[in-house]
């Protein structure tokens, strides 16, 4: 049979994404992003995000279906991210998929974020290999998940217990007066730091500790601490080694219980997901540390690891192709859908 076509809808938190793909192909990646609209306030406005999602919704899967070639007619369904996310954002994305759905007379697929974006990498490098584990790091989570099928069983095994990873990124970035988005910033001013100048604290990884959850937010805290001395000194605050060793923790960390978790599970893939993906330092030490323990590691490029439509696109071609029952018209966004 053909590799189904689909449509995929984003709108958790401030980008406006909306994907085509056939199949593990894909055909368009159309984003609109609020980012700019935020960053005077440091951090995203769920009220902006929403009405900036309304305004560019239409426009942006016209943009998708201009750029893919296609009719919307031609489609075998349309794939919308239910939730988790902001709840006024997400109900954007889901009555246009609904109205969509409709009207076009297709299939109506909710599907789960984090689910969405470990199928990404289906786009880059063809069909995951199940089971795979995935380490996803955003601004919103950080976990660890045991995915023996993307459509229906996704296991976490450990998540963050107060901050996620990238919003460490973002905090850390805003005390060193980098702005934010802080992920970008910190990775390219720690390019011209020592990342062993400073040690910063590695949360939860005594003995003790639960394996597989995350913290980050006394590692900000230490963070903050040790740059507030420096000021109080009337010392120059070494901002890219402050970077560079902030960073250091965290992807020493991340990529340490990601390991271990394959080790434990018995799992030789992993697969890293989710904006702070893009951080060159992960990619790096995921790549030694994989290849030291025979693990074969699989990132998407940067583009596919940030919020967009694509990777819903892809989870909901992955629900056609296995065969799995679209959602009921009543579909509505959840902002803590479980996974
Ligand atoms: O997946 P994403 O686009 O949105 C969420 O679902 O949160 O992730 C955004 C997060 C932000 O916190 C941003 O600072 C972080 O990803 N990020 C990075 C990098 N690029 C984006 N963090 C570290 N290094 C990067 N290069
Ligand atoms: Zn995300």
């Amino acid at each position: 049979a053909d590799e189904p076509l689909v449509l995929g809808i984003e709108t958790s938190c401030d980008e406006t994404g909306v994907g085509i793909v056939r199949g593990t192909t894909l055909l368009a990646d159309a984003v609109a992003s609020s980012v700019n609209d935020h960053a005077r306030f440091g951090g995203v406005v769920p009220e902006i995000a929403s009405r900036a999602h309304l305004e560019a919704m239409v426009p942006t899967i016209q943009r998708a279906l201009d750029t893919a070639g296609i009719k919307a007619s031609d489609l075998d369904g349309i794939s919308v991210t239910a939730g988790p996310g902001l709840a006024g954002a997400l109900l954007v994305g889901v009555s246009a998929a609904k109205a969509y759905a409709w009207a076009l007379d297709k299939p109506l697929y909710g599907v789960n974020h984090l689910a969405s974006h470990i199928c990404v990498d289906q786009l880059e490098h063809g069909r995951l290999p199940e089971p795979t584990m995935a380490l996803l790091v955003s601004g919103g989570h950080s976990s660890l998940l045991l995915t023996a099928d993307i459509t229906t069983d996704v296991r976490p095994l450990g998540a963050t217990i107060d901050d996620a990873a990238g919003e460490a990124f973002d905090k850390v970035a805003r005390v060193l007066g980098l702005g934010f988005p802080g992920g970008p910033v910190v990775d390219r001013r720690a390019r011209e730091g020592d990342r062993k100048a400073i040690h910063f604290p590695r949360g939860l990884t005594g003995p003790k500790d639960p394996e597989f959850d995350f913290s980050f937010s006394g590692l900000k805290t230490a963070v903050a601490r040790w740059v507030e001395a420096k000021r109080r000194a009337g010392e120059e605050v070494p901002v890219a080694d402050v970077a560079a060793s902030f960073q250091e923790a965290v992807t020493d960390v991340l990529t340490r219980k990601a390991v271990k978790a394959c080790q434990q599970h018995g799992v030789d893939h992993l697969m890293i997901g989710g904006g702070v993906a893009a951080n060159s330092r992960l990619r790096a030490m995921a790549e030694q540390r994989c290849e030291r323990a025979g693990i074969r590691l699989r990132v998407p490029r940067p583009g596919l690891c940030t919020d967009n439509g694509a990777m819903v696109a892809a989870l909901g071609a992955e629900m056609v192709w296995r065969n799995r029952a679209p959602s009921a018209l009543d579909l509505s966004a959840d902002s803590s859908l479980p996974l």
